[in-house]
């Protein structure tokens, strides 16, 4: 099997977790893209979708998934997304599609986090893949200056504006040992929006691609 189709059968694998009638919340990316298309097969059976980026929300709309206003909505069952690590613990670093905050908001306020990928995703330590950090554009060299003082390099990603307007600092060369310390630490950062490190809020559920298909890993 291929990356790709790993991602697939590992999306397609998470149309399991989805309950009728229920608002499904959706990530961005690669694999997300997969399980959206996947969705559609479904979309008479839902209610809707709750989109996590510009991106998922255009491809949701045009296969005729409603996708709804986070704040008209009380409850969100599941919230299916990637990673670009994630440790047997289900901490995750996310953000290489620059859509982690509004990823970490409706993972927030779902119940079960389901996180779809392939298998090369699967890490022992957490910092290989550059942690992205969205911060407010007139913060950024500041914010990188303070992220160096934490052992990081960051490198702003040049050309990039997420869907809040801000500019993404992808922080390499750290070995993260401590995920919740370190997710608060970066938060505390004046000019911060958010970090990719998904610790505090983590996966409920894994869903691997692998060469032998998909793997539920609870
Ligand atoms: C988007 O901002 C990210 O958090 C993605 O979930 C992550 O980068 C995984 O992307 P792929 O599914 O494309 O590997």
């Amino acid at each position: 099997m291929t990356q790709d189709e790993m991602k697939k059968a590992a999306a397609i694998k998470a149309l399991e977790f989805v309950e009728d009638d229920s608002i499904v919340g959706v990530g961005t990316g690669s694999t997300v893209n997969h399980f959206i298309d996947a969705l559609a097969s479904k979309k008479n059976d839902i209610k809707g979708a709750v989109s996590s980026s510009e991106e998922s929300t255009r491809r949701l709309k045009e296969l005729g998934i409603e996708v709804y206003d986070l704040n008209s909505v009380d409850e969100i069952g599941v919230y299916v997304d990637g990673a670009d690590e994630i440790t047997e613990h289900m901490h995750m670093i996310k953000g290489g599609g620059a859509a982690l905050t509004r990823e970490k908001i409706v993972a927030a306020v779902a119940k079960t986090f389901v996180c779809i990928c392939d298998e090369t995703k699967l890490v022992g330590v957490l910092g290989k893949f550059p942690l992205p950090v969205e911060v407010i554009p007139m913060a950024r060299s500041y914010v990188a200056r303070e992220l160096v003082k934490l052992g990081g390099d960051p490198e702003y990603r040049q050309g990039v504006v997420t869907d809040n307007g801000n500019v993404i600092l992808d922080v390499h060369n750290l070995e993260i040992i401590d995920p919740k310390g370190l997710e608060e630490r970066i938060n505390g950062i004046v000019g911060v929006v958010t970090n990719g490190l998904f610790a505090h809020r983590g996966a409920n559920v894994l869903i691997l691609g692998t060469e032998n298909g998909a793997k539920v890993v609870k």
